[in-house]
C-alpha cells in the first residue's frame, strides 16, 4: 500500500492527541468478547470512525471503538471490535490498527477470537490458548513492496506465539482454576462455515480450533517484531458426523460464557507480562 507509513503516523497522531500514553499492550477482542474493556481504567474512548485511515466495522456484535487506558495498572490499548477479511477488507486493512498498535508505543499483541471446536476433545465455551497456527486464508497481509521501517521481508515463524507469554497464560488459568486447552488455530475466509468435508480436513491437517480472522494481525505483529499470545473461545462444535446448522445466536451465548473466562485470566496474564 502506497504511503503505508505516512497513514500509520496520521492514525498515531490523532489517537495521541486524544490519549497521551504509552502502550505496553495492544489487545484485540473478538466476537462476543468486548467485555473485557470494561476493566479497562479508560482514559481515551475513540470511534474507528475518528481515527484517519482505520476502516469501520460492520459486525454488529463489534462496537468499533478503540479503548485507551490501564488495566491493572499497565497501559493498555484495546480494540473492542476488529475488522475481518470476509466483510471486504483488504488484509491491509484489517491489519492497519496493529501497526498503529506498535507504533504507538505496544511490545505485546493479545489476541482473542471466536471459533469452531475442531478437536473432539473441546466443550462449548472453552479457552484455547493458540500455540500455533495455520494459514489457510487466501492472501498475505505483508504482500507488496516491504517497508522496512515495519519489519523483514521475510518475516520467521518459528515461534509466532511467545512460549513464555503462553507459559505465563497456562500459569494464571492454573491459579485462577481457569482449565484452558492448548492448540494449533487454522484461518479461512469465511463468511461461511465450514462443510463436514473440510472439517474433516482441517481436523486431519492438525488444527484443534478454527476462525475466520487473528492470524493477518499476527503476521503484521510477528513482523513488526512484537510478542504475541492469542486465545480462542470455542463457540461451536465442528463435528463431522454430528454436525449441526449453525445457530448464531448459540455462537454468541458460548463466546460470552468463555469471555468470561478470558475477563479473568487476561488481566492476570498482563500484570504478570514484566
Ligand atoms: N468455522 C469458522 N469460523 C468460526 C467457526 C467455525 O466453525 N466458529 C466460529 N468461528
Amino acid at each position: 500500500m502506497h504511503g503505508l507509513w505516512a497513514q500509520i503516523e496520521e492514525a498515531t497522531q490523532s489517537i495521541r492527541n486524544h490519549w497521551k500514553g504509552t502502550p505496553k499492550v495492544g489487545l484485540i477482542l473478538g466476537t462476543g468478547l468486548g467485555g473485557l474493556a470494561e476493566q479497562i481504567e479508560q482514559e481515551a474512548t475513540i470511534p474507528y470512525s475518528e481515527i484517519p485511515h482505520f476502516p469501520v466495522s460492520t459486525v454488529q456484535s463489534h462496537a468499533g471503538r478503540l479503548v485507551c487506558g490501564t488495566l491493572r495498572g499497565t497501559p493498555i490499548v484495546a480494540m473492542e471490535g476488529r475488522f475481518h477479511y470476509y466483510e471486504g477488507y483488504s488484509l491491509q486493512q484489517v491489519t492497519f490498527p496493529v501497526r498503529v498498535m506498535k507504533n504507538l508505543g505496544a511490545k505485546d499483541l493479545l489476541v482473542t477470537n471466536a471459533a469452531g471446536g475442531i478437536n473432539p476433545q473441546l466443550d462449548l465455551a472453552d479457552i484455547v490458548v493458540i500455540e500455533d497456527h495455520i494459514n489457510l486464508m487466501p492472501d498475505n497481509p505483508l504482500r507488496g513492496v516491504n517497508d522496512d521501517r515495519l519489519g523483514p521481508r521475510w518475516p520467521d515463524l518459528c515461534e509466532p506465539y511467545t512460549q513464555s507469554l503462553i507459559q505465563t497464560a497456562r500459569k494464571s488459568a492454573l491459579e485462577l482454576g481457569i482449565h484452558v486447552h492448548k492448540g494449533v488455530f487454522v484461518a479461512v475466509s469465511g463468511p461461511n462455515l465450514e462443510t463436514r468435508a473440510e472439517y474433516r480436513m482441517l481436523k486431519q491437517m492438525g488444527a484443534d480450533v478454527v476462525g475466520m480472522s487473528t492470524v493477518p494481525e499476527v503476521l503484521v505483529a510477528v513482523h513488526a517484531g512484537m510478542r504475541v499470545l492469542g486465545f480462542s473461545v470455542v463457540t461451536d462444535l465442528c463435528l463431522p458426523d454430528h454436525l449441526e446448522p449453525v445457530d448464531i445466536p448459540k455462537i454468541l451465548a458460548n463466546a460470552a460464557t468463555g469471555g468470561e473466562k478470558l475477563a479473568k485470566l487476561i488481566p492476570r496474564v498482563i500484570e504478570q507480562l514484566g
